[in-house]
């Protein structure tokens, strides 16, 4: 299911509010939702110092081709074009079968403006690699249960802020979740990617605008330059058989 504008209207809460709750409750709920439904976009934080590390540290999550991959924040900048994601939380619209997950908040992003099409974030069960798609493409895979740490600035997906950026090809970054918490050491063997050099992150919420104002991305660019600068460079973090000898 795409989720036009429209359909968002009419979805009167994020969490659900039963009938009879008091006034107070309501309008608690109501603070609430507005705060998770706060578009924002979201940034790759990694502490490590490798040049890759550098390299990814500050990148944007967009979205293209079914997946969601870290690019510049400044679309001109970027290797392909793609659509740099708008996201907020709202509960994921379970199927029948599929209630009993509790599955919790999906994580919903814009991924076209005009028109303004709404998808959802979702790890696959198997790569556990990050895409997006209707309710269809993502019911069978990991919508959520997706959140925030205290301080409401990283993503957490499955109580976790575990992901990964996989360099798949020279200069691409795709995004992937830890889900067993060993780097993608599993999954990336399993898929003949091993050799892949891969990088550790965090993703932080930046409250946009909708759409983002032009001043705000020129700020985040002169960041990115400033975080680009610090040195001394260090070799790439990967699993490839040559370095282990
Ligand atoms: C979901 O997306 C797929 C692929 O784009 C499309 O074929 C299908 O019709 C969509 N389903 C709904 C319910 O919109
Ligand atoms: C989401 O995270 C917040 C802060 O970490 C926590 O207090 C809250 O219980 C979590 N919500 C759910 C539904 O897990």
């Amino acid at each position: 299911m795409v989720i036009g504008l429209l359909a968002l209207a009419s979805i009167p809460t994020v969490t659900g509010v039963a009938f009879g709750v008091s006034e107070q409750r309501k309008s608690n709920q109501r603070k609430e939702d507005a705060r998770r439904m706060l578009k924002f976009n979201i940034d790759a934080v990694c502490e490590g110092d490798t040049d890759d590390d550098r390299d990814v540290n500050g990148r944007r999550v967009v979205v293209r081709d079914d997946k969601v991959y870290l690019d510049d924040p400044d679309p001109r900048k970027r290797t392909y074009p793609a659509f740099t994601s708008l996201a907020f939380y709202i509960e994921y619209p379970e199927l029948d079968e599929t209630k009993g997950l509790d599955r919790g908040l999906g994580l919903p992003t814009y991924v076209s403006a005009n028109p303004p099409l709404l998808n959802w974030i979702y790890a696959d069960f198997e790569t556990h690699e990050l895409k997006y798609g209707n309710r269809t493409q993502s019911v069978d895979h990991v919508v959520g249960p997706w959140n925030w740490t205290e301080d409401e600035k990283t993503i957490t997906l499955e109580e976790s802020v575990s992901f990964v950026a996989v360099e798949e090809e020279e200069g691409e970054w795709a995004l992937y979740f830890d889900r067993d918490g060993d780097e993608l050491a599993a999954v990336l063997e399993e898929q003949g990617m091993i050799d892949c050099a891969f990088v550790p992150v965090n993703l932080v919420r930046r409250i946009a605008e909708e759409p983002p104002a032009p001043q705000q991305q020129q700020k985040t660019q002169q960041t990115q330059q400033t975080q680009q600068q610090k040195q001394p460079s260090q070799g790439k973090r990967s699993r490839s058989r040559e370095e282990k000898g």
